[in-house]
């Protein structure tokens, strides 16, 4: 992406130094915005002039004084504990990451004000069909509870908030080598064969980079408060098929090990709206999958990829 995006605006990114949120501040750098980053990692500042805070924003006192400190203009959540396994253990820092932080700083948003503020929800949401929905992970849980206090929040205080609700997103620089991409990718790049479901699950992809643009549509685009858009390709293709395409491109000769791991439970299928994000918004995506998975390889490639952790 090139252009001016929030020029000379004051924006806060949280979960800045994670797999999305690194890509967005590099754009809105480049844009010409004031970019603030918070991690609970001391980060070096300078960076492109990025300045960055350190914190837990589950500490309700902690988000209060960094939206203080700021004051910025636009706020992007992203800050989240991303894990889709079922285990018990991730229900409280699902709850405490994803939720809490979400719930601070909605309402230190409605208290001190700033222009929008823009989450990231999920497309493991459990989908209404009408009746009572119930999440497949605490994951899910926390996205869902944090998409529904988004909704009050704009009704009862008319707090500015859009969800843009991000579909699997892949590309460069993505460290969770647990998650599928990254993980293929660098067994095929080691010659490891990667251990794998049956691979029949659906799943509508998206480029990180298309991503940053859907985000910033999100934050500028005029009357779409209290809203949730979609942040996806609009099709579904299924994890043989992405594999498949990993191991031409990487090595065909790498055993594939379908059926090694189990499913997961209640797996659910769900496509981006993408023509009602573009109707509010004006955003499409712009890459194919064919070149998002080039730029991605060729990313691990130049790394000298290697998988530190197999599963
Ligand atoms: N990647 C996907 O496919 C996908 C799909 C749908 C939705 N999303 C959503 O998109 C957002 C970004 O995802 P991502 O893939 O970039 O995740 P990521 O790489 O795991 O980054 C998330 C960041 O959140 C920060 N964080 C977590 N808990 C925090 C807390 N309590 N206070 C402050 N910072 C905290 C972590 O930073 P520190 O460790 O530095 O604090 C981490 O770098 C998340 O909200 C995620 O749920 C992602």
């Amino acid at each position: 992406m090139q252009g001016a995006y929030l020029e000379k605006q004051k924006v806060l990114v949280t979960g800045a130094a994670g797999f999305i949120g690194s890509h967005l501040c590099r754009t809105l750098l480049d844009g010409g915005a004031e970019v603030h980053g918070i991690s609970r990692k001391a980060q070096l500042d300078s960076e492109g002039g990025m300045h960055w805070w350190q914190g837990d924003l589950a500490n309700a006192s902690i988000a209060r004084d960094l939206i203080a400190a700021i004051q910025p203009d636009i706020i992007f959540h992203l800050a989240s504990y991303v894990a889709g396994s079922r285990d018990l253990r991730l229900v409280w820092p699902t709850f405490e990451s994803n939720l809490m932080s979400t719930v601070n700083l909605l309402t230190m948003a409605s208290e001190i004000g700033c222009r929008r503020i823009v989450l990231t929800g999920s497309l493991e949401e459990a989908e209404s069909n009408g009746g009572e929905t119930v999440p497949s992970s605490p994951y899910a849980a926390a996205k869902g509870a944090s998409s529904s206090y988004a909704r009050m929040f704009h009704a009862l205080y008319r707090t500015p908030v859009v969800t843009a609700r991000l579909f699997m997103v892949y590309g460069p620089g993505q460290q969770d080598t647990n998650k599928l991409i990254p993980y293929v990718t660098l067994s095929l790049l080691g010659k490891q064969p990667p251990k794998l479901s049956s691979g029949l699950r659906q799943v509508d992809w998206i480029y990180v980079q298309d991503v940053v643009g859907g985000l910033i549509a999100a934050a500028q685009a005029p009357n779409i408060e209290g809203q949730t858009i979609d942040l996806g390709s609009g099709t579904l293709v299924s994890i043989q098929t992405i594999v498949q395409q990993l191991a031409d491109r990487i090595d065909s000769r790498v055993e594939l090990l379908w059926g090694a791991l189990p499913e997961r439970q209640m797996e659910q299928t769900r496509v981006a709206n993408i023509k009602k994000t573009y109707d509010s918004t004006g955003w499409k995506p712009q890459t194919s999958l064919t070149t998002g998975l080039e730029c991605t390889v060729d990313w691990y490639r130049e790394q000298g990829g290697s998988l530190h952790k197999p599963n």
